[in-house]
């Protein structure tokens, strides 16, 4: 292992930086020259690859985005794509491919190793969805701006005495919602994974009304109905005034929480050092606050964890 490559793929996440710092520096440290592949898989089936050094990755630890920028990149799905990528590979003398990003980034990753390249996925998603992991990079500094959100909104909601819905990203996982709902002392939150139940929402809000409460906050995981629907119906239900806030891309910006950069830190590192000790095809993530590595294989087939007992604590105590 002489040269290794590292691009950031999917959609960016704040950490995504701490995680490139750390995969450059700990790489030159043990004597690894470090490619820099630009805009995902495009700039490794294009060549737009840079080999990077210490001053590459000075001031960005607390960046969010991605210096190395990120796209979607169809053409690597197919086996032209993933041709074009591996001649690349050769003509840079590439040895080892360090991929951040999420599920699908992992399994651009997965066909790489088995094309014979040694491969590590870092889980760089704000989404939390990868269930190998308990945490992926990004995620804390998403729910910590969407906790923001809830209670500045919390406080027009307080004024005027109307039911706020705060729809939030999180793709097919109800994570971001769930952690940033229990956190914002969510009224209700509606995730994919629990079947949603609108009468018991407008149930709520009238109840609360009736005590005395003036706000009424509603998290909503994207994707789980429509949020102006669900306006319109809680409306006309309660008679109480509705609103729709959507957080949208606000979520994946920003710079990243200590606890984002510590572990991108920690990740980045593990990775060059598997790469080093000649492991391929891993994911690297984070159980109970050990750093730890998996087949990428068993990575993507994860089935997500979806925290059960948080979800009814969170409905125990929004009574
Ligand atoms: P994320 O990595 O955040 O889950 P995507 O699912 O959009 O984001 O995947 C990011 C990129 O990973 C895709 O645009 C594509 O370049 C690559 N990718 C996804 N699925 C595959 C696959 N089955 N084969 C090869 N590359 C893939
Ligand atoms: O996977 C991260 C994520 O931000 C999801 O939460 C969201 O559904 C999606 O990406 C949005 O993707 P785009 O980059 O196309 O806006």
């Amino acid at each position: 292992m002489k040269n290794i490559g590292v691009l950031t793929s999917g959609g960016d996440a704040p950490g995504m930086n701490a995680a490139i710092r750390a995969v450059v520096r700990s790489a030159i440290y043990n004597g690894l020259n470090v490619f820099g592949i630009k805009h995902g898989y495009n700039g490794l089936i294009n060549g737009d690859i840079k080999e990077m050094n210490l001053s590459s990755v000075a001031d960005i630890i607390h960046r969010g985005g991605t210096v190395l920028r990120t796209a979607r990149c169809e053409e690597f799905k197919t086996e032209k794509g993933l041709q074009k990528g591996l001649n690349v590979i050769n003509v840079f003398g590439i040895d080892g491919i360090v991929v951040i990003g999420g599920d699908g980034s992992f399994k651009g990753a997965q066909k790489l190793a088995d094309a014979g390249i040694p491969t590590m996925g870092i889980p760089g998603t704000i989404d939390n969805d990868l269930g190998y992991t308990d945490y992926t990079i990004g995620f804390d500094t998403a729910i910590n701006t969407v906790l923001d959100a809830i209670s500045k909104i919390r406080d027009t909601s307080t004024s005027h005495g109307r039911a706020n819905i705060v729809e939030v990203m999180g793709r097919h996982c109800g994570d971001i919602a769930l952690y940033a709902g229990l956190a914002g002392g969510a009224e209700s939150i509606i995730v994919p994974e629990e079947k949603i139940n609108t009468e018991q929402i407008c149930k709520k809000i009238l109840q609360g009304r009736n005590r005395g409460k003036l706000h009424s906050i509603i998290v909503l995981a994207e994707g789980v109905g429509n949020a102006f629907e669900l306006e319109k119906s809680i409306q006309d239900k309660t008679n109480i005034e509705t609103r729709v806030t959507v957080l949208g891309h606000i979520q994946r910006g920003g710079s990243p929480t200590a606890s984002d950069r510590i572990m991108a830190s920690k990740m980045g590192a593990m990775a060059v050092s598997l790469l080093l000790d000649d492991k391929a095809g891993l994911a690297v993530g984070i159980k109970g606050n050990k750093i730890i590595s998996v087949d990428l294989n068993d990575a993507i087939n994860s089935k997500n964890y979806f925290d059960k007992d948080m979800y009814k604590l969170a409905k125990i105590l929004s009574i």
